[in-house]
């Protein structure tokens, strides 16, 4: 039975020599799906200094960049093997005409970002400018189509500029534009939030016309593509289901959006100054992204036993106030250890559900809610990797990996509904477990095991003992991402506070057991070879 604690301050008592070594298995022996590596994938809007001064300066930049893409920026997301990337929005799409983003730059109409801040845009950054950039990083690119305000012509040209190899209007409109051969686009979103910011439609409504649009959409070529519905936000399971009913199989994804936020009006708490109660909180949160994936699935189960309908997270991570002194509107925030933590754990979920869970996004690359990178907003040209790119650096070896279960017995921290009644304005006034010891574990295409364990207790470190069955492990070696409060976050001036380092507390017995002694507040990542 699991061990649950339930008055939060009680368990910060608890010392850690006290604490016996926890029993744990990573079962080589019972191989389960392979990790679609499209959940590490990204998500970049025209929003805040997400596009502008965050990936494009341009060719004239003093910034040093590559063909006006920020250099920098660049080589720090190729590090970070991104499979895919989403484009324009978020709810930018809706709002996006994409015929003033290609042309001549001098030509180019400037537009109004309605969505974020009203702040003037001058579409120096466009279809080439995103197309290029994914194949550049060789991710593949996930275009998100205008339903709200575009029309059903707008989008079908759209995707025949940039698919199509033959002598058609929009093709020779792509070549006189200087790009003779069609780009390679997978994945396309038939519209944003279209319960919301895209268009405030009924599911119902929003299904015809789905169904409308996507007869346009022609496959141009050998380009095939994958069809996404506007899902979802976080508990509207009604959404979901009727897109089931009506749309089924004319569709080969389906969105859904699940923030880490206290709420959707009034303050959401600094990123870096918070108590021990929201800590939990925000890790229980988090962590209910899995209570919400089982929902979803459950319904597209019915419809599709055999999963053949992505359930795509292209929007997820934490969302809180905006930085002071930053553009109302842009959504700046900073990113703290505890951010590094919902992103190893909304990732081990993600593991789990691999079979229907087919994409993720989080939201957003850069200088956006929970990005991979800030860049200073004044332009000086500093650049500072945050806690939760290096967990997507440390999880790289999960991408195309074999998910294998683990089982883990942990305690688990409760936070108590007082809280949520007085200080969340969440959908629910349920209690969030949150357990003190996570981890998740795959086979690597290269026949080690890669195995991520998280202790997210302030201050409690904990032994744990693996038994590998199915697997002869005779080494690991290892990284740590720890720092001395949940809350530090790197800055201009201190860019390393929160940054991996090798990590040695991994033994390998004579037995064959992986002996773990891991720090409070660490995520672990490990290659067993
Ligand atoms: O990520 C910020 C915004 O959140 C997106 O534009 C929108 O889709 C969602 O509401």
């Amino acid at each position: 039975m699991k061990k649950v604690i339930a008055l939060v301050f009680s368990v910060f008592a608890i010392s850690a020599s006290a604490a016996e070594a926890v029993k744990a298995t990573v079962h080589a022996d019972q191989a389960g799906a392979k990790i679609n590596k499209e959940i590490y994938g990204q998500f970049s809007e025209h929003l805040g200094s997400c596009i502008y001064g965050g990936l494009w300066v341009g060719e004239g930049s003093q910034i040093p960049n590559i063909n006006g893409y920020r250099k920098d920026v660049f080589e720090a997301l190729k590090a970070l093997k991104i499979p895919v990337m989403r484009w324009p929005g978020g709810c930018f799409a809706d709002d996006y005409h994409w015929m003033d983003g290609i042309g001549p730059k001098d030509k180019r109409p400037s537009l109004r970002n309605n969505n974020w801040g009203g702040t003037i845009e001058d579409n120096s950054f466009g279809t080439h400018e995103f197309l290029n950039l994914c194949e550049m990083l060789g991710c593949e690119p996930y275009i998100s189509g205008n339903v709200g305000s575009g029309t059903v012509k707008e989008m079908a040209q759209w995707v025949e500029y940039m698919t199509s190899d033959g002598d058609t209007p929009m093709a020779r409109l792509r070549r006189q534009n200087g790009r003779d051969k069609a780009w390679k686009v997978k994945y396309f979103g038939i519209g944003n939030e279209a319960w919301g910011c895209g268009g405030n439609m009924t599911p119902q409504y929003y299904s015809d016309e789905f169904r409308k649009f996507n007869t346009y959409l022609r496959d141009q070529g050998q380009n095939r593509l994958y069809r996404i519905a506007s899902g979802a936000s976080d508990y509207d399971y009604d959404w979901t289901k009727v897109c089931m009913d009506k749309i089924g199989n004319r569709m080969q994804g389906i969105s859904l959006h699940y923030y880490t936020c206290t709420g959707w009006s009034g303050p959401k708490g600094s990123a870096t100054q918070f108590d021990t109660q929201q800590y939990y909180w925000a890790l229980g949160k988090c962590l209910e992204i899995e209570e919400v994936i089982k929902k979803h699935k459950a319904i597209m189960d019915k419809k599709d036993p055999q999963n053949k309908i992505g359930l795509l997270v292209d929007e997820w991570g934490t969302w809180w106030d905006e930085e002071p002194g930053t553009i109302a509107g842009h959504l700046y925030q900073q990113n703290a250890l505890r951010d590094a933590f919902v992103a190893a754990l909304s990732l081990n979920v993600f593991h789990k559900y691999t079979d229907r869970v087919k994409m993720a996004n989080i939201a957003q690359v850069v200088n956006v809610l929970q990005s991979m990178i800030l860049t200073d907003q004044e332009g000086t040209g500093h650049m500072v990797l945050t806690p939760t790119y290096h967990v997507f650096q440390m999880y790289t070896p999960f991408m195309e990996a074999t998910y294998l279960p683990v089982d883990l017995e942990s305690e688990t921290i409760q936070c108590s509904k007082e809280y949520f009644k007085e200080k969340a304005q969440t959908a629910d006034n349920t209690t969030r477990p949150c357990p003190v010891l996570s981890a998740s574990a795959a086979k690597t295409t290269d026949g080690g095991i890669v195995l991520a364990i998280t202790n997210v207790s302030l201050d409690k470190a904990q032994a744990i003992d693996f038994e590998l069955p199915g697997f002869k492990a005779k080494s690991v070696s290892g990284r740590i991402l720890t720092s001395k409060n949940v809350a530090d976050y790197n800055d201009f001036q201190h860019p390393d506070v929160v940054a991996p380092k090798e990590f040695k507390d991994a033994k390998l017995n004579k037995k064959g057991t992986l002996n773990v002694k891991i720090p409070a507040k660490s995520i672990v990542v490990l290659n067993i070879r």
